[in-house]
């Protein structure tokens, strides 16, 4: 993992995406807002919110409403992933149940950008954030 500026991070488009995205976070508990954003072989972006639930546990991560947008919609990789929150705000490291679900669509390779919406950009590649992720043989 590498500290990087948005700039020189080679996906401040899809960053933009997902700061986009951001605006349509439902978090009425936490106020943590977060979006992401993926990109597929062909180009295509899907784009994801944080949606909180009052029994806490039925959250849905902004990643995985990404991508589970991009695979409802027939897609089956993603070639890379950014995530955003507020400016300033505790860095959006992906939760681990994120990180597994991105396990099955990406590659170990697949660089996916974190930044906090001000000044800290992270550049990583999945398999450093998952390492010896669980796959099943299909
Ligand atoms: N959250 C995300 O959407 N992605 C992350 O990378 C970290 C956490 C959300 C879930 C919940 O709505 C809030 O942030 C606080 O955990």
């Amino acid at each position: 993992m590498i500290k990087i500026s948005i700039e020189d991070c080679g996906y401040k488009n899809l960053v933009e995406n997902a700061k986009a995205a951001m605006e349509n976070a439902y978090c009425p508990y936490s106020g943590y807002r977060v979006g992401a954003a993926v990109v597929t072989p062909n180009g295509s972006v899907y784009t994801g919110c944080n949606i909180e639930n009052g029994s806490y546990g039925a959250t849905n991560c902004a990643e995985r409403t990404a991508v589970f947008k991009a695979v409802s919609e027939g897609e089956r990789k993603i070639t890379a992933v950014a995530i955003c929150t507020d400016e300033g705000g505790e860095t959006p490291f992906p939760c681990g149940i994120c990180r597994q679900v991105l396990s099955e669509f990406c590659e170990p390779d697949t660089p996916v950008i974190i930044y906090d919406g001000e000044d800290t950009c992270y550049s990583a590649e999945l398999a450093e954030l998952l390492p010896y992720s669980f796959q099943f043989d299909k």
